[in-house]
């Protein structure tokens, strides 16, 4: 385990390329296992069937080699940061990578959007709140 003032965390929405089926979610996240063991990377994965929300922890090294690797899957687009910071202690150690429901997520989101400064953050968290609502994704 990396040192406690080495560690960082990051929360990101994106817009999935659709269709994403089950098949393809369960895909990444075999692939975020195996890799986040390796880099001693934690986190949560959520997924609306539209959007997803991911929080992760690591070291800064880590999550920056995650984020570059994210950011050239084209399984999604429209990657917004919603959190970023260090933290002293994992707040999801053993968790590889989670999926959790979309109304988890949504709690994250609305914090964020309630700390968000700028106009175009806030409106880009509206949209995908919308999308995100749990009341349309009862049962998921
Ligand atoms: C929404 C989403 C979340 C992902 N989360 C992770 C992750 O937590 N860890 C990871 O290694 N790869 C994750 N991936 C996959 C990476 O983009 C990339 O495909 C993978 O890390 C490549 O691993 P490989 O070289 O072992 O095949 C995610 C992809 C998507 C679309």
């Amino acid at each position: 385990m990396p040192a406690l003032e080495d560690l960082a965390y990051l929360s990101y929405c994106s817009q999935a390329r659709l269709p994403m089926g089950q098949t393809e979610v369960g895909r990444i996240l075999q692939a975020s296992r195996r890799n986040n063991q390796r880099d001693e990377i934690t986190g949560l994965l959520t997924f609306s069937g539209e959007v997803f929300v991911q929080f992760l922890e690591g070291s800064p090294a880590a999550l920056q080699g995650l984020m570059n690797r994210l950011k050239s899957d084209t399984r999604h687009r429209d990657i917004i940061i919603l959190s970023e910071g260090t933290a002293h202690e994992r707040m999801l150690a053993g968790w590889d990578m989670e999926l959790v429901t979309p109304k988890e997520a949504h709690l994250a989101l609305r914090d964020a959007l309630g700390e968000a400064g700028d106009y175009e953050k806030v409106i880009a968290l509206s949209s995908l709140l919308a999308k995100l609502d749990p009341d349309l994704h009862r049962g998921s």
